[in-house]
């Protein structure tokens, strides 16, 4: 192989996902639909349409079919958000029976223990990938039987939880508690940081923030262009005071957000509609206001340097990937 040449990692999760390379775009709320899936799904990572943002069952039905008109057959993936809310769950399984339904096969669930749908995804054939925040999570999805393990740092745009603790760590403590493969994810934005993560063991990387400016991603340009102009300090952490950690881009709504925290809001209700998904989407997503409602974001985003399609940024990561690579086995001595 010359220098040149891009590298192939195989790993458990490139084997058991079917995929040319070890990096997995998360759920992403709203944003993750057929587009973004397939264009990361045909650049060789994994890509995971994900089910709540579909209003109905049928709007769901028809983005799946989107995607694997897109894929041409490549597996491709959907992300199920498991709820501790009371009722907020009576229509998992319905989302699971559509997916298998339309063939897909493989799944990331997020949120609380995964114990309800690890059967009707293995009855239906399906492989499970669970995403949680701490490695006590981790260990409890692995004794419930799921396939894979998604473990996120403090770092991770979004909802990292109570957990306080950053990617590697977490990731160098489940590799010696769990035997499934093990995607790390969490402040992931540049290809060395990918290296590194196999070197330590893991079998992929699950990434979010990097993946915002892509330009399939549904979101207004002016929000793309304002998290190309950010660096590693683009983000916050907010509602850790009510125990929902929310990593965010920082903006005048996070700020907002904080100083109704420091005053001594404690429940969901005193934040009003600053917090709500619907303004984001809104305000944010399709008006591009981007000081007006609350994006999850993580420092990765910092790595963002363009507006460019999901393959380039994919192709990027691979190449940052190998050269760190290559670094890496340059310098070690083996002796056997
Ligand atoms: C805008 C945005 C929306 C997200 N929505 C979801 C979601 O609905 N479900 C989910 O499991 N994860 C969600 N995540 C988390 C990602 O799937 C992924 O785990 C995370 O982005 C990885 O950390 P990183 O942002 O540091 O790369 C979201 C992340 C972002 C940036």
């Amino acid at each position: 192989m010359t220098r040149t040449e891009p590298a192939r990692f195989r790993t458990r999760i490139t084997e058991l996902f079917g995929i040319e390379h070890p990096i997995l775009l998360g759920g992403l709320h709203h944003l993750g639909e057929s587009g973004i899936v397939s264009a990361v799904v045909n650049a060789g990572g994994m890509g995971f349409v994900t089910s709540r943002s579909f209003a109905t069952p049928q709007a769901f039905r028809t983005d799946l079919q989107r995607c694997r008109d897109l894929t041409a057959g490549k597996p491709f993936g959907v992300n199920l958000t498991i709820s501790r809310r009371p009722g907020f769950n009576r229509d998992l399984s319905a989302w699971i029976e559509v997916a298998l339904d339309e063939g897909v096969r493989l799944f990331e669930s997020a949120g609380s223990a995964p114990d309800e749908i690890v059967e009707p995804i293995h009855r239906g054939g399906g492989v499970l990938l669970h995403k949680c925040p701490s490695v006590r999570h981790a260990v409890t999805a692995q004794r419930l039987g799921v396939d894979a393990i998604g473990l996120v740092g403090m770092e991770e745009g979004g909802h990292p939880g109570a957990n306080q603790l950053p990617s590697f760590v977490n990731a160098a403590y489940a590799l010696s508690r769990v035997t499934v493969p093990l995607v790390v994810g969490g402040g992931i934005g540049h290809g060395r940081q990918i290296a590194a993560a196999l070197a330590m063991g893991a079998d992929a990387v699950v990434m979010g923030s990097r993946f915002m400016v892509a330009s399939e991603i549904i979101a207004h340009e002016a929000l793309k262009r304002r998290i190309v102009e950010l660096d590693e300090h683009g983000s916050m952490a907010i509602l850790g005071t009510i125990g929902d950690t929310w990593r965010v881009m920082v903006n005048e709504t996070a700020r907002e957000v904080q100083r109704l925290e420091a005053a001594g809001a404690r429940s969901h209700r005193e934040f009003g509609d600053l917090i709500l998904s619907t303004r984001t989407i809104e305000r944010v997503y399709e008006a591009g206001q981007v000081e007006e409602g609350i994006v999850s974001l993580g420092p990765a985003a910092g790595f963002a340097d363009a507006i460019v399609p999901a393959a380039d940024i994919m192709a990027q990561l691979m190449r940052e990937a190998a050269a760190a690579a290559r670094g890496f086995r340059q310098m070690c001595e083996f002796e056997d």
